[in-house]
Formats: C-alpha cells, sequence, structure tokens
C-alpha cells in the first residue's frame, strides 16, 4: 500500500523537488524580480560582520550570494548548497564568473549537509520543504554556532480573512516545492530553536520574514 500521509516522506518530497526544478532552473532567475527586497532584508537581518561564515540554504542559483559575500568580505566564508544540479549549476557558474575564492558551493540535499567549518549565521530564503523536514532542520542546525544568527523568508497563507486566495496561494507553492502544504506557519518546527524571534509579514500577508538567534542550550 502506498504512504498515503501527510506531510509525504522526505524522499518522495526529493522526487518531487527535483522534478520540478529540473524545468525550472532555467527561467528561475526572471521569476525572482517581485522578492528581490525581501531577500535583501532577510539578508539584512542576519547582520553579518566582516570574517564571518554564512550558510546560505537551498541556494538555488545563488540569486543571494553576492549580497552574502559581500557582507562577511574576503576573509569571511559562505557556504551555499542545493539538492538541484540544474539550479546548482548556475550558482557555481556565478561564483566562477565572479572569481570568489571564499564561496563554497555543495551539491546535496539538506539533510545529509557536512560543512568544513561551522557557520555563524544561516540564511533560509524561500526554502519551504526543508524547513518543513524535521531530519534537514536538525542536520542544518547542527552546522551552526550556538547563537548563530537565523533568518527566514517564504510563502505562507494570507490571513483568515483573505482566506478564499490561499488556493492561489497553495497552487503557486505547488509549482515549487515537493511538500507544498503546511503554509499557515511554515516556520513552526525552526522557531522553537530560536530565541528573540521575530516575523513579520510581507507581500500583503501572503509571505513573511523572520529571524533568531539559534539556541543550542
Ligand atoms: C524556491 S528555490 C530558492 C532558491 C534560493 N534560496 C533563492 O532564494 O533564490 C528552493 C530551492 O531549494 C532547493 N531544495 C529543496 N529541497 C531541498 C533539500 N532537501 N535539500 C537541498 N536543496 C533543496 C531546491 O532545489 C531549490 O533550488
Amino acid at each position: 500500500m502506498p504512504n498515503t500521509s501527510y506531510p509525504p516522506p522526505d524522499e518522495t518530497v526529493r522526487a518531487r523537488s527535483l522534478a520540478k526544478y529540473r524545468k525550472r532552473a532555467a527561467s528561475y532567475d526572471s521569476t525572482c524580480g517581485p522578492t528581490s527586497s525581501i531577500r535583501e532584508r532577510a539578508i539584512a537581518a542576519l547582520n553579518l560582520r566582516p570574517e564571518q561564515a554564512v550558510l546560505d540554504v537551498g541556494c538555488g542559483t545563488g540569486l543571494s550570494l553576492a549580497l552574502l559575500r559581500a557582507a562577511v568580505g574576503e576573509q569571511g566564508r559562505v557556504y551555499g548548497f542545493d539538492q538541484s544540479p540544474e539550479m546548482l549549476v548556475q550558482a557555481r557558474q556565478r561564483a566562477d564568473a565572479a572569481g570568489w575564492k571564499n564561496v563554497e558551493l555543495f551539491e546535496c540535499p539538506a539533510q545529509e549537509l557536512t560543512l568544513p567549518t561551522p557557520v555563524d549565521a544561516i540564511l533560509f530564503h524561500y526554502t519551504h520543504d526543508i524547513l518543513r523536514s524535521p531530519l534537514a532542520l536538525d542536520r542544518l542546525l547542527a552546522v551552526a554556532e550556538h547563537g548563530a544568527m537565523v533568518a527566514i523568508a517564504g510563502v505562507k497563507f494570507f490571513p483568515r480573512w483573505l482566506a478564499p486566495l490561499n488556493l492561489w496561494v497553495y497552487v503557486k507553492n505547488h509549482g515549487y516545492n515537493g511538500s507544498p502544504g503546511e503554509l499557515t506557519s511554515p516556520w513552526d518546527r525552526i522557531a522553537p530553536h530560536l530565541s528573540g524571534w521575530q516575523m513579520e509579514p510581507t507581500q500583503f500577508g501572503m509571505g513573511y520574514l523572520a529571524s533568531g538567534r539559534l539556541n543550542k542550550k
């Protein structure tokens, strides 16, 4: 009998996500204009300092890399990873073309990430599937220092009074994610690990921007 429980297991989500980004990768960057200011604000929320190490979770085509690198400087380190070869190849091309020596990219699922050094900050920018996977979160929080700054931006359902619009949010999200449900409070698995939690709606309520410090104690 197939497992019809929800959320689906990580392997199912992974297979769906890989298939979606295989198709989406070539045009992905052209769809990101409307969220570029959210990206900037999420990265600013990390309060990065020169020489820090930062992790770009599900870095995709690498649209956050330049800003992250500018914030940590030549002596800092930027790590990024993504499981989609078609997305990551573009991130690698971006880093190679710019000649960035302190940007290191890994092709792997979040659930299997290992890093050369622990990080001081983590960016989750539109990485819903990863936020919904307890295994992925455990792995990512393990590669960060206690007190690491974490910033998260993504899609959520509109508030209740705009509920009819949530069908559209669900369908839109379905185009990107292997596990498109659980949009009421997509942050609820990571929030308990963070202190100083702050969250604000974006995009008229169909998005959110959140941050906090990793509390490992
Ligand atoms: C909406 S894109 C966001 C890309 C990038 N963070 C950005 O802001 O442009 C989501 C990315 O997460 C990646 N992804 C989804 N699940 C993943 C997982 N379990 N491990 C690694 N990457 C994953 C996808 O391949 C895709 O590139």
